[in-house]
């Protein structure tokens, strides 16, 4: 097992960065709190949109990543849980909310039975929670500090679940010799043309319906191993979608390009996962190592995007990355959030915690060099592409040193905003209390138990089920605890 040192055992900054040297994370810290004009996440910060033309002035360079509830009713509308979630996340004071969750395009795209779905049937209340949330910063930060809004708009591709909940009904971009190997699919779970297609077009509908909907912006999500993101390794597939950069890239082209049609006045950004590595699996000692692969056999892993070959490490000179990003540029999608690898399958890579969550491993590195990746990628393109607007993400790992190494990130260039994921669901006004000069609440902040990613994969409602009072006081909560005893049992 991987030995670390927990983040909560570092009495100061200078503690914090001679151990983030000793294990190679490249990442510093400044070493006191700020706020006011001190701080880099008030300093001004414009965004114009290339696809609109338009320019937003942001309230802070914080931003909000996207983060599912699974709890929305079964028509996909949001519940009385998410709109709690959304009303909570608007006392963050956040610049941005990017992509709020991940909000299916159909039915059949859904991760989660609870699952967030945009249609004409549930466009109505989507719009009503966008309005109330911003109403709701108005009253708290004032009129002009409201965030940017974007919707997430995904297809779930290989993490379809089956409408009870209980399987995975995978619909694939192509056959992977590890990920089908992992999650029991075949080359009949690989989606056909003419079905691409279709979702092309509910994709472009559902941008029609986010804008209807008083959305700022829809993220087209190619990250984490769903249909967009696994579509950009898709060199063995055949036919249109498949095949050359040209072919692998239409997917998300189509959509892009489409969507301006359809839905003139709305800005695009993207979700993107800048580097994957091989798929992990838990070791006999229960600590995650890279799947088996022949590479006598088969030479270089091909399947991770933007890899160096050897499936553990990124590309140096980011071909691929850079590729893509030059077609975004043609597109004019420069808003970006950025992310690495999935949840599923490397998910140390994705969201770096101490803990394991129930269907992952423990960490196969310090988490802390889980965090160091994403930063190190992110700054990488940032200094290669100054024109993109990149919200970095990972960071819920540093806990109370999150602001610090922020403030660093941006004094240093390395990302144009921070991005809060797992921290908002434990502790929504983080942020907010950061900015005023207040002391962060050291038992709100997230210690990356892993419990808002367990509840969800056995079918419940997601949450900060440790910290979060409303959720610990559910039967969920019995539940879960249930569910997690009998998996060690079983392990
Ligand atoms: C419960 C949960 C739900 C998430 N939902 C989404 C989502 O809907 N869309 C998405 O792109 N990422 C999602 N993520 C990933 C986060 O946006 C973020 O990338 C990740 O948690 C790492 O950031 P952090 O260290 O701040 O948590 C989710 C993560 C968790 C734990
Ligand atoms: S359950 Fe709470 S403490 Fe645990 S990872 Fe999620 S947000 Fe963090």
């Amino acid at each position: 097992m991987t030995e670390f040192k927990k983040i909560a055992s570092f009495r100061n900054a200078e503690e914090f960065r001679e151990y983030a040297r000793s294990i190679g994370a490249e990442l510093d810290l400044v070493d006191e709190p700020r706020s006011g004009a001190e701080s880099q996440f008030l300093t001004p910060c414009a965004y114009t949109s290339r696809i609109t033309g338009k320019s937003a002035t942001l309230a802070s360079r914080w931003a909000l990543l996207p983060m599912e509830g699974w709890d929305c009713l079964p028509n996909g509308a949001p519940s009385p849980e998410a709109r709690r979630r959304w009303l909570r996340n608007a006392e963050s004071g956040a610049g941005i909310f990017f992509g709020c969750e991940a909000v299916a395009v159909m039915e059949s795209a859904k991760a989660n039975a609870r699952q967030m779905t945009l249609t004409q049937e549930t466009v109505g209340e989507i719009a009503r929670l966008r309005e109330e949330t911003v109403a709701h910063a108005a009253d708290l930060f004032g009129s002009d500090r409201v965030p940017y809004m974007g919707l997430q708009l995904t297809h779930s591709g290989r993490f379809v679940k089956t409408p009870d909940d209980k399987r995975l009904n995978s619909h694939t971009a192509y056959e992977h010799p590890l990920l089908d190997k992992k999650f029991h699919c075949d080359a009949s779970n690989v989606l056909s043309d003419g079905e691409v297609d279709e979702i092309v077009e509910r994709f472009v509908e559902a941008g029609e319906l986010a804008q209807e909907a008083g959305f700022d912006f829809v993220d087209i999500k190619c990250a984490h191993g769903y249909l967009g993101h696994e579509f950009l390794t898709a060199y063995d597939r055949p036919g249109k979608y498949g095949g050359s950069f040209e072919n692998r890239t239409r997917f998300f082209r189509d959509i892009v390009e489409s969507i301006k049609i359809a839905a003139p006045g709305l800005d695009i950004g993207t979700r993107l996962s800048l580097g994957d590595l091989i798929p992990f699996e838990k070791g006999p000692d229960g600590v995650g190592r890279p799947m088996a692969w022949d590479f006598d056999r088969d030479g270089a892993y091909p399947y991770a995007f933007n890899g160096d070959g050897t499936g553990l490490g990124v590309d140096p000179e980011m071909k691929e990355l850079l590729e893509f990003v030059g077609l975004l540029d043609e597109l004019g999608v420069t808003l970006i959030g950025a992310t690495f690898g999935s949840p599923y399958y490397n998910p140390h890579t994705q969201r770096p915690a101490a803990f394991a969550v129930s269907d992952g491993y423990l960490p196969p590195e310090d988490p802390l060099l889980g965090v160091s990746r994403q930063l190190k990628t992110v700054r990488a393109l940032k200094e290669r592409r100054p024109n993109l607007f990149l919200i970095g993400s990972g960071y819920s790992y540093l806990q109370e040193f999150l602001p610090q190494v922020g403030e660093w990130v941006l004094e240093t260039g390395g990302a144009d905003m921070i991005g809060l994921g797992r921290s908002i669901l434990s502790y929504p006004q983080m942020a907010s209390d950061y900015l005023a000069g207040r002391p962060l609440e050291k038992r709100r902040i997230c210690r990356t138990f892993g419990d808002c990613t367990n509840a969800p994969r056995a079918g419940l409602v997601s949450g900060c089920y440790p910290l979060d009072e409303f959720y610990r006081g559910r039967e969920e909560a019995t539940l879960l605890k249930e569910i997690k005893n009998l998996a060690k049992n079983q392990s």
